[in-house]
């Protein structure tokens, strides 16, 4: 019989981790902006038109006209989202930083991704400066962060440092393939997150032409999903209850937090390696199972039987390794996950 373990999981710990991490900031933003006396319905009103206009690629202004409802909905998910691949990075990543450690944060909004920098990489004391373009975003980003926003267009400055954060932000810049060659040559890591749609998956892949395949989340192998195909991670962060409100107000379903990223990186290696999933556990048609990614290949991992208590417990992200023979090319079949957890890597 062969024996199948999960060589990490990351993401559990790390869910609840990010959750406890945002809690002070966004209860300082909400008491920067007024939200405890700001009418729920109203705000509801808002992130519902602030949704359709980010749908619509309406972008003008969005931060001026809806800072509130961008605010009470989208901090959360930037910095959830950030927190969870600078873990990777910080887990995942053989690269030692030097000693003054630099992260720009380039589209910073309120701040979420720059605060979520600092949470992760607290231990190494980095610098960190924010480039905003909208006033209102940029004013409510220093208050709550205390940090150095400057104004200005990202894409037409000269930046330079270790770290380059884009968070939902390069895919709003004309030339987005273009800015991020420009910023590649001035640091030494780029981390692009952008929304789990077609559009965020092809940007990726787009820049994965140019710099080479991203370290996380493919191992640095080549993508072989069909054209007509695309891939995003899905996990159930823990949001604000003000977030949670709204999103039942909305009817919206933010059950799992959606999104592509791809963090590219000079001179770096990885600890560790294996089969990585790259869905939750799906229940269909009588069978469980995930998708996952094998050296770029996309692969279906099935339950054999009824589900294990690891296999329930295992995660999108999560990577596991295999032992014996794979039983056809692109599905395997397991009695069950065994769960371990990677010690925090000191990177
Ligand atoms: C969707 S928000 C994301 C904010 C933040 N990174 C987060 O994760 O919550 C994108 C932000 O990037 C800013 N932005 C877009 N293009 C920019 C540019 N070329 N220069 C400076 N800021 C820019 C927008 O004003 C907006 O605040």
């Amino acid at each position: 019989m062969r024996t199948q373990y999960s060589s990490y999981t990351l993401t559990e710990e790390c869910l609840e981790r990010a959750g406890e991490a945002l809690i002070p900031w966004f209860e300082k933003g909400k008491e920067v902006l007024g939200l405890e006396e700001y009418p729920l319905r109203r705000l509801a009103g808002e992130v519902a038109e602030l949704s359709s206009a980010l749908i619509k690629g309406k972008r003008e202004d969005y931060m001026g006209k809806y800072l509130r409802a961008y605010f009470s909905y989208f901090f959360p998910q930037g910095f959830l989202k950030t927190y969870f691949v600078l873990c990777e990075m910080k887990k995942i990543l053989d690269l030692s930083w030097g000693k003054n450690l630099k992260i720009n944060d380039l589209g910073t909004g309120p701040g979420a991704s720059l605060l979520a920098a600092r949470e992760v990489f607290s231990h190494l004391n980095p610098s960190l400066s924010g480039i905003e373009k909208n006033r209102q975003a940029l004013e409510l980003a220093r208050k709550i962060s205390g940090e150095k926003i400057l104004p200005g267009d990202f894409s037409k400055m000269k930046i330079h440092g270790e770290i380059a954060l884009l968070v939902s932000s390069l895919s709003e810049t004309r030339f987005p393939l273009k800015t991020a060659a420009k910023l590649w040559e001035n640091h030494r890591c780029l981390v692009v997150i952008e929304p789990g749609w077609a559009q965020g998956y092809s940007l990726v892949m787009n820049l994965a032409k140019r710099l080479g395949p991203p370290l996380l989340p493919c191992g640095g192998y080549r993508c072989k999903l069909e054209e007509d195909d695309w891939c995003h991670v899905a996990l159930p962060f823990a949001l604000p209850p003000l977030t949670l409100r709204l999103n039942s107000l909305l009817r919206h379903k933010l059950k799992y937090l959606k999104f592509t990223y791809g963090v590219f990186c000079k001179n770096a290696g990885l600890k560790t390696w294996g089969v990585r999933l790259r869905s939750p556990l799906i229940k269909e048609k009588g069978k469980t199972y995930f998708l996952a990614c094998s050296g770029g290949k996309p692969i279906r991992i099935e339950q054999r039987g009824r589900p294990g208590g690891g296999f329930l417990r295992a995660n999108c992200c999560d990577l596991v390794e295999f032992e014996g023979n794979e039983i056809s090319p692109s599905v395997f079949r397991v009695e069950d996950i065994k769960i371990k957890t990677l010690k925090e890597g000191a990177g």
